[in-house]
């Protein structure tokens, strides 16, 4: 199969599993269809950085999946150690404010000059799909629905320097149309109609993604449990290379 370029910087595959063995190997064997790989909190907690090292010698992209929030001058001083561990994506809490995000993309595109890479892309999490309507204004005091505090979040990342957010396919639309449709959203919860659901509850396919203006599809079990994993992963190309099609007509 001749990989799409266009579709293949799409693919954020989420690296789910327990040792740096198991993720080496994922990575060995999808990496030609892979954009990006996503380290998580749960991995990087039981492995460390290892698998960044790795990464960086075989030159795969990776994302650290990392949700910094804490006071300006630290995430500014995280933000740039990250760049320098490797990591050409990672992700803070739009909740820590203006000025934590702008200190955070200072820290992270110095450090991506000193050590002669591009700019990095920092995604912004808004509402977590755990938070409810009923938390936001029962616990947080906050009136407006989660719909609402997504897109007021995301035009505050945007104007906070930010490249885009991490956000449901289902908010993609909404927040384009609000923060224009160069700012990017990266969606995780997709599953292909032929694939197990797992414990995720609201998700998309990977076509309906992408017509919603996705930029970025997480990827996980979809491919990484499948028992053909390149046959999955095929399929899912299939799928939005037909989308991209319908798009572009
Ligand atoms: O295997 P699956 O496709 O469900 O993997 C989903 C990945 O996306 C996991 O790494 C998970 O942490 C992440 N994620 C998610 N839902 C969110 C935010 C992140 O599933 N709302």
């Amino acid at each position: 199969m001749n990989i799409n370029p266009e579709i293949r910087e799409k693919i954020v595959l989420a690296l789910d599993v327990d040792t740096t063995e198991e993720a080496k190997k994922l990575i060995m064997e999808l990496k030609d269809y892979v954009g990006v790989f996503k380290i998580g909190l749960q991995f990087y907690t039981a492995n460390g950085t290892e698998v960044f090292d790795f990464m960086k010698e075989i030159g795969a992209e990776f994302f650290f999946d990392v949700k910094l929030m804490d006071i300006p001058n630290t995430v500014k001083k995280a933000s740039a150690n990250i760049i320098r561990s490797g990591a050409s994506f990672y992700n803070l809490h739009a909740l820590g404010g203006a000025e934590m995000m702008r200190q955070s993309a200072q820290g992270a595109n110095d450090a991506a000059k000193e050590t002669g890479k591009k700019p990095p892309v920092i995604l912004a999490v808004t509402v977590l799909t755990s938070i409810s309507d009923e938390v936001l204004h029962d616990e947080f005091k906050i009136s407006y629905s989660a719909m609402e505090y997504v897109t007021t979040l995301a035009k505050l990342a945007k104007d906070s320097g930010m490249t885009g957010v991490v956000a449901s396919a289902f908010e993609a639309r909404k927040i384009k149309e609000v923060c224009g449709k160069d700012f990017k959203v990266l969606c995780p919860g997709i599953r292909p109609q032929w694939s197990v659901k797992g414990d995720q509850k609201r998700l998309a396919t990977p076509s309906f993604a992408i017509k919603e203006g996705a930029d970025y599809l997480v990827i996980g079990r979809a491919v990484t449990a499948a028992e053909d994993r390149i046959g999955a992963m095929k399929k899912i190309y299939e799928e939005i290379e037909e989308a991209l099609k319908q798009d572009k007509e």
